[in-house]
C-alpha cells in the first residue's frame, strides 16, 4: 500500500479556538495530508462531554472547529468532515469494546492519571471529579479509530498512548474473535518544530501565551506587539534564531522573505518594533482570507450543518459495515 492509499483519521475536541501553535504543529499538516489521502476528520464532541456540561457551549465550539477547517481549505472530496455524535454506530461499538478492554489498561491512561495526580497533589480523594466518560475516554477513542478502518492516526505526543491502547484493544479483539480490525498507527508530527508563544516558551494554553488562529486583526496586532524581546537597541546586530519574532515569521513567509528577514536581524538597524510590524503584516496577509471565510461561515451555520450532514452520511456508510462485522463476530 502506498502512503497515499492509507486512511487517515483524526478527531479534534471542541474546546475552543486553536492557537497558532496548534495550527502550525497539527492543523496545517493535517489539511496538507488531506489533499492526497482519504481522511476522516471529526469533531470529537462526545469526548468533550466529560468536561463540558453546557450543550450550547459544545454546539458553539463544534461550529468553530468545523468552520475553521473549512475556512483553511480542507479538501472536502478526500476529507470526510463530521460530528462524532452524529454517527450512532460509535455508541454501539464503544459498548461492545468495553468487553475486551482490561480495566487495568484504563487505570494507566494518561488522561485519567493526570486527573488522579492533580487530586493527590490537592489532598483530595484520588477519584474526585472523575466521571466514567473521563475514565473510559480511551475506549471511545479506540472505537473512533477502529470504526473507520484507520491506518494512520496523526496525534500530538500527549495522545500517542491512547492510539497505542487502540492497537492493544484491536489486538485483544482479533485474538478472541478472529481477524476483524486493522492495526492503526500513531503518527506524531515532529518536523514543524515548536512554535514559541508571546513569552518565548512553547505556545500553549497552559502558559497563557497564545495567539488565537483567527484573532481579529486588532487583537492579532496587540498580541504581536506584546511579544517579549531582549533589550537590544535598534542598531544592534541580533541573532534571529534567538528571536520569537523571527521564529514565528518563519512559519508564514516564503524562503526568500525568511532569508531577507534573518539578514535584517543580523545586520542591525532594525528595531524590534519594526520587526513586529513586519511579522504582523505577514501573518495578517496569510490569515486574512481564511479569517473572513471563517467569520462568514459562523454567521451562516446552516452552511456548516449541510457540510457536516454530508460528512455524516459518508462516514455512516463505513461505520455500518464495520459495526455489522463486529456484531457478527461477537454475537453471531
Ligand atoms: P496546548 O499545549 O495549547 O494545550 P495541545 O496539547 O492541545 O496544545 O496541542 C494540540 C496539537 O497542537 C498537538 O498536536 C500539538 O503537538 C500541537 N501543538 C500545540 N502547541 C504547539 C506548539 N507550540 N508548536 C507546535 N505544535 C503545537
Ligand atoms: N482525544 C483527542 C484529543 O483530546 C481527540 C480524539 C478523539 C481523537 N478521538 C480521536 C484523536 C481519534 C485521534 C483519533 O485531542
Amino acid at each position: 500500500m502506498s502512503n497515499t492509499d492509507k486512511i487517515v483519521l483524526t478527531g479534534i475536541k471542541p474546546t475552543g479556538m486553536p492557537h497558532l501553535g496548534n495550527y502550525i504543529g497539527a492543523l496545517k499538516p493535517l489539511i496538507e495530508q488531506a489533499k492526497t489521502n482519504k481522511t476522516f476528520m471529526f469533531i470529537a464532541d462526545l469526548h468533550a462531554l466529560n468536561s463540558i456540561h453546557d450543550s450550547n457551549m459544545i454546539k458553539q465550539h463544534t461550529y468553530e472547529i468545523a468552520a475553521m477547517l473549512i475556512a483553511l481549505g480542507l479538501n472536502l472530496d478526500n476529507a470526510i468532515l463530521f460530528r462524532q455524535s452524529d454517527i450512532d454506530e460509535i455508541y454501539q461499538l464503544n459498548t461492545l469494546l468495553m468487553n475486551v478492554t482490561p480495566k487495568g489498561l484504563m487505570n494507566r491512561a494518561h488522561s485519567y492519571k493526570a486527573a488522579m495526580d492533580k487530586n493527590i497533589a490537592n489532598g483530595d480523594d484520588v477519584d474526585a471529579g472523575v466521571n466514567m466518560g473521563l475514565y473510559t475516554y480511551p475506549i471511545l477513542m479506540t472505537a473512533d479509530i477502529l470504526l473507520y478502518n484507520s491506518d494512520i492516526v496523526p496525534v500530538g505526543a500527549d495522545q500517542k498512548q491512547h492510539v497505542e491502547f487502540a492497537r492493544d484493544i484491536a489486538g485483544y479483539f482479533n485474538h478472541t474473535y478472529g481477524d476483524t480490525f486493522k492495526m492503526p498507527e500513531p503518527v506524531i508530527g515532529h518536523d514543524t518544530g515548536l512554535v514559541p508563544g508571546l513569552d518565548g516558551r512553547k505556545m500553549s494554553k497552559s502558559y497563557d501565551n497564545t495567539i488565537a488562529l483567527f484573532a481579529p486583526e486588532k487583537e492579532l496586532k496587540k498580541k504581536i506587539m506584546r511579544i517579549i524581546t531582549d533589550s537590544k537597541a535598534p542598531e544592534d546586530a541580533k541573532n534571529p534564531d534567538e528571536s520569537t519574532i523571527y521564529q514565528l515569521y518563519k512559519h508564514f513567509a516564503s524562503q526568500s522573505e525568511i532569508a531577507e528577514f534573518a539578514e535584517m536581524f543580523r545586520a542591525g538597524g532594525m528595531g524590534y518594533g519594526t520587526a513586529k510590524t513586519i511579522l504582523f503584516d505577514k501573518i495578517n496577509a496569510v490569515l486574512a482570507g481564511p479569517r473572513a471565510e471563517y467569520e462568514r461561515l459562523m454567521a451562516n451555520t446552516a452552511e456548516i450543518d449541510a457540510i457536516l450532514a454530508d460528512g455524516a452520511k459518508r462516514a455512516k456508510a463505513i461505520a455500518t459495515e464495520t459495526l455489522a462485522r463486529v456484531k457478527k463476530a461477537m454475537l453471531g
